[in-house]
């Protein structure tokens, strides 16, 4: 009996040419399993198709709800933004895969695991580090890194194979999706000069075929956590699908980045993820009024640690354990509900309020209600001053040589 091989298949080109190519040259007999994170419209008919083509098993897994739970909404917690911009779904919906295709690979005995990535991208560091942590007897075939057939040529071989496949000529993305957003690469996009075409996006509404009036919207948060919209009690799952929707019928959440990947190359990558850039702002906002100065500076520091951690693949680090208490002690007063006008592309906050606001309207108002004492704030001067004042005083040199003028020198000299 030949070896078992569990193969991650996600009905993509490179997952379906893998699923004829890996028993060809391995000649191990495998299993396919797909992870429906929000990518899989339909469980039932990815089975049929993987078994049409021969596996010897097909498993398929609904991981959206521990999906959300356990990667999307620490990560919200975060505000994790991969260098400010990218919300990150690829990245950590990887980790998930890994566990459950080493959990897989160990239920049935199998020797080895594959998956489709190439051998370009930060998804092959995510999944191969992800299961070489938590199963390293497992031996790891990545075939579109060692195949070496270009896009076309793979697309060639799926079609002489009799392989069915999403992509064709006319539709030359490589996407990758789940409910916490949509990244669409390759094709036109590859000249970081040329606008996105319109048939880069199907999760958001081109702004200029968006409602002319605003569209409002309420999400309330419980220690961080969405958990309503509109005033509705919502599971994530549908809360995220009804806020993707709206939010891309407005056109919010159309994401371009050149990306700095972990591999070393620089790469263009349009995203979509409506919910995932509303959530963040709203939560954020909330943060604005229950976090103090001093926690949400601190945080700032950890969201971009904890965003680049993701991003490179060290999901089940100690150091992720470590950011992530220090993200989850953070919330605990991140209660209330933000209201968020979505109009023409663009999403604002526009409204705030939390039971543990540390807003204080008698403090911040400039009416007859004002309870802050402006005599206080003279001595308070004094002393803030006090240091700058006597530094000037002591060491009048550092101001002639300081390095603000040095520069206008400098300046001066180019001209
Ligand atoms: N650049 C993003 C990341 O590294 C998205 C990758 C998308 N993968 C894909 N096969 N299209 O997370």
């Amino acid at each position: 009996m030949s070896d078992k091989i569990v193969l991650a298949y996600s009905g993509g080109v490179d997952t379906s040419v893998a699923i004829k190519w890996v028993p060809e040259k391995y000649k191990m007999e495998v299993i396919t399993l797909t992870v429906d994170i929000g990518n899989v419209p339909d469980l039932d008919a990815i089975k049929k198709k993987a078994e049409n083509m021969g596996v010897k098993q097909a498993i398929v897994i609904d991981a959206r709800e521990t999906f959300i739970k356990d990667y999307c909404w620490p990560a919200l917690q975060a505000n994790a933004l991969y260098e400010g911009t990218y919300p990150l779904a690829t990245a950590l919906g990887r980790p998930l895969i890994a566990k459950l295709l080493a959990e897989t690979a160990k239920k049935y005995g199998a020797k080895a695991v594959s998956h489709g990535c190439t051998g370009k991208g930060n998804d092959q560091v995510r999944l191969d580090v992800g299961i070489n942590t938590l199963a390293p007897e497992l031996k790891i075939i990545a075939p579109a890194r060692e195949w070496g057939m270009t896009r076309e040529e793979t697309i060639q071989y799926a079609l002489k194979n009799k392989i069915p496949i999403p992509a064709t000529k006319k539709n030359p993305y490589s996407i990758d999706e789940n409910l916490w957003g949509r990244a669409v690469e390759c094709g036109i996009l590859e000249d970081p000069w040329n606008e996105p075409p319109e048939d880069a996006f199907v999760w958001t509404r081109s702004p200029d075929k968006t409602p002319t009036k605003a569209t409002y919207i309420e999400i309330d948060f419980e220690e961080g956590i969405p958990v309503g919209l509109n005033g509705e009690k919502l599971d994530g799952i549908t809360l995220l699908e009804k806020l993707n929707k709206v939010a891309g019928e407005n056109g919010v959440g159309r994401i371009d980045h050149i990306e700095n990947r972990l591999v070393g190359i620089k790469s263009r990558e349009v995203y979509e993820a409506p919910a995932a850039v509303v959530l963040i702002q709203a939560h954020q906002a909330l943060e604005e009024m229950t976090l103090t100065k001093q926690q949400l500076r601190f945080k700032q520091n950890v969201s971009v640690e904890y965003s680049d951690l993701i991003y490179n693949g060290l999901w089940f680090s100690a150091m992720h354990q470590d950011l992530a208490a220090y993200v989850l002690s953070t919330q605990r007063f991140v209660t209330g509900s933000i209201r968020v006008k979505l109009w023409k592309g663009v999403s604002m906050v526009v409204g705030r309020k939390s039971p543990y606001s540390l807003y204080s309207f008698k403090l911040a108002t400039y009416d007859k209600e004002d309870i802050f004492d402006p005599s206080h704030a003279v001595g308070f001067i004094q002393l803030w001053g006090l240091p700058t004042k006597t530094q000037v005083q002591l060491q009048p040199v550092m101001e002639k040589n300081s390095s603000l003028n040095s520069m206008k020198v400098k300046k001066k000299n180019i001209k």
